[in-house]
């Protein structure tokens, strides 16, 4: 993972160093992000946001979520995802990268939880994340990943993952993939919807919608080999105009572009 330094996150994030463990890797990520690191958690700090380890996983937390566990990388399989690997390409997720894909750039990974399913059905994968924040914990939760028993068995490597804005590096790409899938960040329906997860929530409030969406679904199409896939809430218009098909989800739809 490339790192940038970012300003960014002044005034709005810090590095908490739990107190056990060595200091140095806590140090190293703050100057990383360009954020101030606290040796102990309290709620009087001015920042709204905190990134500590807890139980062996970076987390990130708001200070609803001090004295909680915290959001992490969840690397364990969705509800009803098959646990075994490569898990059957079924459901909309796998009908809209289509059945001849192989390989698949997700151009906006944020918590990982698509690029985990696309991962775990055996496509060939590729992450890209702009937010600083969101490339380290996801890098955390890539290196749980190849800790796991079943990813050693089968000597599989988490996927590779690059921090930096998909809308330069799509323009740079040595192999173009079959698939780019694209995740970002629409304006909710309402100002706080009940049905938000809460990790979607402190990404939002972390790094607000994505302003350059049409940017970068371009940039998408341009790059991509055959086909360009856009999840969008259910109430959103289609990112790219009319797509060639559309598979539902729940309150979700994946919108697909084909190349000709
Ligand atoms: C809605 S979240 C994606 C959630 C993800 N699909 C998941 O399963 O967790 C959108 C993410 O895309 C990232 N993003 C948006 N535009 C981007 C761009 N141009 N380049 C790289 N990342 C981008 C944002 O920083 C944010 O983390």
């Amino acid at each position: 993972m490339s790192t940038t330094t970012s300003q960014q996150y002044t005034g709005k994030l810090a590095v908490i160093y739990p107190g056990q463990d060595d200091s140095l890797p806590f140090q190293q990520l703050a100057e990383r992000l360009g954020v101030p690191l606290y040796p102990s958690l309290n709620d009087r700090t001015p920042e709204e946001f905190f990134l500590t380890r807890r139980n062996g996983c970076l987390k990130l937390l708001d200070k609803e979520l001090l004295k909680k566990g915290g959001l992490t990388v969840d690397i364990e399989p969705r509800n009803g995802e098959q646990r075994s690997w490569p898990a059957p390409k079924d459901g909309a997720l796998a009908q809209a990268l289509g059945r001849k894909t192989k390989t698949v750039i997700d151009a906006t990974t944020g918590w990982g939880q698509d690029s985990l399913h696309i991962f775990r059905m055996g496509y060939e994968l590729l992450c890209i994340e702009r937010s600083p924040v969101m490339a380290e914990l996801l890098a955390d939760g890539f290196a749980r990943l190849a800790q796991q028993d079943w990813m050693q068995r089968l000597n599989l490597r988490p996927p590779l993952l690059l921090q930096g804005n998909a809308i330069d590096l799509l323009a740079d790409l040595e192999n173009p993939p079959d698939c780019i899938y694209l995740d970002p960040m629409f304006p909710p329906k309402r100002k706080k919807s009940a049905l938000a997860k809460k990790s979607m929530m402190v990404l939002r409030d972390l790094l607000g919608d994505d302003q350059d969406k049409e940017q970068l679904f371009e940039a998408a199409l341009k790059a991509a080999e055959k086909r360009v896939v856009v999840k969008s809430p259910d109430y959103a218009e289609p990112l790219g105009g009319k797509p060639s098909q559309s598979f539902q989800g729940k309150l979700l739809r994946y919108d697909v572009y084909l190349k000709s």
